[in-house]
């Protein structure tokens, strides 16, 4: 059995930050992933709206259900109960009003057991983000790309490349950290943007997907770092380790050693005692 580590909490990752220490956050849609990130060390898990495509085959996050969000986030509570778990607010479930927000804010603290919930935009969601802060959940934002926009964004491509856009997405980050968040995800935007709102946040944690290495922290899609999502590989992503491959050979030598009756062998099966064999027998 492996070790027991210590629960992540608010203060421990604000110290990692005073420290100079970078956080290590990934994405988790299951129990067992979830129990072998725990035990790798990750600080931070994001149960991402991502599952939409990497879990449940859909094109895009959008057809993703708050009910679908609980029913992973638990799982991966229960695989990895002392990580900093980030439940991922899926689309339509904060965007109408501020109390809409707070209601599903509070079902993934009240039934999943996460630590904070995150959610997409900039300043036309600091009330979302003032109101959820407000009752007691630790929220986050999500700048730059932000895939439940991706239509009005132009596609899934860089953000903040120019000048005025940068400038919006500073203005975001402030707007943000002021209503309250404790952390903002910087996700595709261009290193230099990213350094200069991790030296202007003023006690907001900012963590980089695909934005370079000067902020906080660094976040990866799962599948996409070990090789697990069929579909594509994003530029951004590195492979640490090709899952995929490993599965694909595996399952190859399954269906060989079926078809050819070499699995199971003797150590995979149970047997039963000639006395008992001969009574079932003598019963039929
Ligand atoms: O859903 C998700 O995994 C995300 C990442 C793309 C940051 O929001």
């Amino acid at each position: 059995m492996a070790e027991a580590r210590k629960k992540m909490t608010l203060p421990g990752l604000f110290k990692m930050v005073a420290e100079g220490k970078p956080i290590t956050w990934l994405t988790c849609y299951d129990y067992p992933t979830a129990y072998l990130q725990e035990q790798a060390g990750i600080d931070m898990i994001l149960v991402g709206d991502s599952l939409g495509m990497t879990m449940l085959g859909y094109d895009s996050t959008l057809p993703v259900t708050m009910d679908d969000m609980i029913r992973h986030s638990a799982a991966v509570r229960r695989g990895a109960p002392n990580v900093w778990l980030v439940g991922d607010m899926p689309y339509m479930s904060y965007q109408p009003s501020v109390e809409t927000a707070i209601r599903n804010a509070g079902r993934f603290m009240a039934e999943a057991g996460c630590d904070s919930i995150k959610l997409e935009g900039g300043a036309e969601m600091a009330d979302r983000i003032a109101g959820i802060v407000r009752s007691g959940i630790p929220a986050m934002g999500h700048l730059g790309l932000t895939p439940q926009s991706a239509s009005a964004l132009g596609g899934f491509r860089l953000q903040g490349k120019g000048a005025a856009q940068a400038k919006k997405i500073l203005d975001d980050a402030k707007a943000l950290e002021q209503a309250g968040a404790f952390c903002i995800l910087l996700e595709l935007v261009p290193d230099r943007l990213c350094k200069l709102i991790t030296e202007r946040s003023q006690g907001c944690i900012i963590m980089s997907l695909g934005s370079g290495p000067h902020a906080h922290g660094q976040l990866l899609i799962y599948h996409d770092a070990f090789a697990l999502y069929p579909r594509f590989k994003p530029r951004m992503a590195k492979v640490f380790a090709d899952a995929g491959a490993v599965i694909r050979e595996g399952l190859n030598a399954y269906v060989k050693e079926v078809t050819e009756k070499t699995f199971p062998a003797q150590e995979n099966y149970f047997g039963m005692p000639d006395e008992e064999y001969d009574e079932l027998l003598k019963m039929l």
